[in-house]
């Protein structure tokens, strides 16, 4: 499913890669990205920051010249979707591999990096994807410590079918004759699989290998760096301008407004729009929290009933997704209006919502980002955007919250979806209708914290179905609503397993929700994984 933007954590901007990490202006040794538009640049840079040495991807055309003033310890060429012989594809500037920096292509940044130093390759269309045996013959350099064999994961249209006198073949794969290599003289690696995703289960240890065994970095850098170079990066970026940031009681907008707060202090303003769609308590969880950590300006939107108003006699998702989106945009353009001077907006925009990318007229480093929430908060508001999240996990997120010295208790809550309880009322949302499910789902997650389970799951929730199912309750005969609860385990969000939950949890869910809750007599457990459900119902 799509979701268009009806929250105010996310958003769709472009922004071109080497604008999009904040330069920790040579404070610390750095490894460089160069980015050939994979789907998995951040996360080799994210790989990278685990192993404690600052990352920064930057666009694969970036000069040889400029290279050298930035001075990377290493430099990782990523993959990518073009194939080396076709017209335009995206090239590196060769004289970087003179620079005597250590340099290590993956997969395109492989194939780059033979035609740069080997003369000619021969590529052959072999499309491979999957896990695969590799087979390694060197165990030093990047291979340092490894087995003989280790399992590695392919994503490739084309692969190396010959090198040049200058390189060594250090490892194989039963299709792939040089699944890695290594140059004669220079320190120069090639990988044709993917070290930095999960299903590579050493490419931790790899890249480690690479970033302080090769090129010697010191594993010295952690979040409490990026927090200090992302608020110095911020004040210069707003000099004595107003931001407006949009808060919605998540971890990521919480984490951009202590940010902004320890970036500008008194020039933040937050807008909190509460569309009746929170969950128990929220809005005044939120305030609280928000004036116990800052000192600044909160503006509260009391937006109930234009949400409602909208939504009343709608049950088809897109369209409710469609309306909240727009009701949003109208309620918070309209108290942004009310703050003078405000030049920027945050937002939270977090890495691990791209789903989607295309490339823009400046080539695939600077690729637009679009979270699954498109839409995001429209051009016309006029708003120099600033994201200081874009290339952070969600679990680099929470390590940055509480570095920031936001409560646990914050920085551990559930993703809650922008469109809020709306999503999850199945068919019309009502007031009444909002109340039951406010109702069940406090339960729910009451009973799952008392469990000591909120940390263990990604997300616990209740749905309100559409439907009504007879029961009996003392004498009586009952025709009310059904609730489901989900709860799943994930750890990108993008795939999901659903939560075995104790019986006897469930049970106390079960029997609370439906004589706690007026309204219910039936509560189901949804068994369902993502795909082919998704988390959300709707
Ligand atoms: P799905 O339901 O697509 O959800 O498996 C994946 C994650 O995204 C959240 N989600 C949304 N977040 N606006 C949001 O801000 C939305 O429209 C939306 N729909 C789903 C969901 O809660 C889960 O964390």
């Amino acid at each position: 499913m799509t979701h268009p933007n009806p929250s105010n954590e996310v958003a769709e901007t472009s922004t071109s890669a080497s604008e999009s990490v904040p330069s920790q202006e040579l404070t610390h040794q750095r490894i460089v990205v160069l980015d050939f538009g994979s789907q998995y640049a951040q996360l080799i840079a994210r790989r990278v920051r685990e192993q404690n040495v600052y990352c920064q991807i930057l666009r694969h055309d970036i000069k040889a010249e400029r290279l050298a003033e930035i001075a990377p310890k290493g430099i990782i060429l990523s993959g990518g979707p073009a194939s080396v012989y076709e017209d335009g594809a995206p090239r590196c500037d060769p004289e970087l591999f003179k620079l005597g920096i250590p340099v290590l292509g993956i997969c395109y940044g492989m194939q780059l990096t033979c035609e740069a130093l080997g003369g000619k390759v021969d590529n052959t269309p072999c499309r491979e994807y999957g896990p695969a045996t590799c087979e390694i013959n060197e165990h030093s350099g990047i291979f340092q410590g490894l087995p003989d064999s280790m399992d590695v994961w392919m994503s490739h249209g084309d692969q190396v079918s010959s090198i040049s006198e200058a390189f060594e073949p250090i490892g194989k794969t039963g299709t792939c004759p040089y699944a890695a290599i290594r140059h004669r003289e220079l320190p120069v690696f090639g990988l044709q699989f993917h070290p930095e995703v999960t299903h590579t289960p050493m490419g931790g240890q790899l890249l480690r290998n690479f970033v302080i065994g090769v090129c010697g970095c010191d594993p010295t850098w952690d979040m409490g760096d990026f927090a200090e170079a992302t608020i110095e990066m911020m004040r210069r970026q707003i000099g004595n301008h107003r931001v407006i940031c949009g808060l919605s009681g998540g971890v990521d907008s919480s984490v951009v407004a202590a940010l902004l707060y320890k970036a500008i202090g008194p020039q933040l303003s937050c807008i909190l729009v509460d569309n009746g769609l929170l969950r128990k308590g929220e809005r005044e969880m939120v305030v609280r929290e928000f004036s116990d950590h800052f000192k600044t300006d909160l503006h509260v939107v009391e937006g109930e009933k234009p949400f409602l108003e909208t939504l009343a006699g709608i049950s088809e998702p897109q369209e409710k997704r469609r309306r909240i989106g727009h009701a949003f945009i109208d309620c918070f353009k309209d108290e942004a209006d009310k703050i003078q001077d405000a030049h920027f907006l945050a937002q939270g925009t977090l890495y691990p919502d791209v789903i989607e990318s295309g490339a823009d007229p400046d080539g695939p480093a600077a690729t637009i980002k679009l979270h699954h929430n498109v839409g995001g908060l429209p051009e016309e508001l006029g708003f120099e955007l600033i994201e200081p999240l874009r290339d952070l996990f969600k679990d680099e997120v929470r390590r940055l919250g509480i570095e920031l010295g936001l409560p646990e208790s914050l920085v551990w809550r559930h993703p809650f979806p922008g469109p809020g309880l709306a999503v999850r009322c199945l068919g019309e949302i009502t007031s009444d209708r909002l109340a039951v499910l406010r109702e069940a789902d406090s339960i729910v997650v009451e009973e799952i914290q008392k469990a000591g389970l909120y940390r263990e799951t990604s997300q616990s929730f209740a749905v309100l179905l559409p439907v009504q199912s007879v029961g009996v309750m003392g004498d009586a005969r009952t025709y009310e609503n059904a609730i489901a609860i989900r709860s799943v385990n994930t750890n990108d969000f993008m795939t999901a397993d659903w939560s075995r939950l104790p019986y006897d949890l469930l049970a106390k869910m079960s029997s609370r929700i439906i004589n706690e809750v007026k309204g219910v007599n039936r509560v189901c457990y949804d068994i369902s994984s993502k795909p082919p459900a998704t988390i959300e119902w709707e």
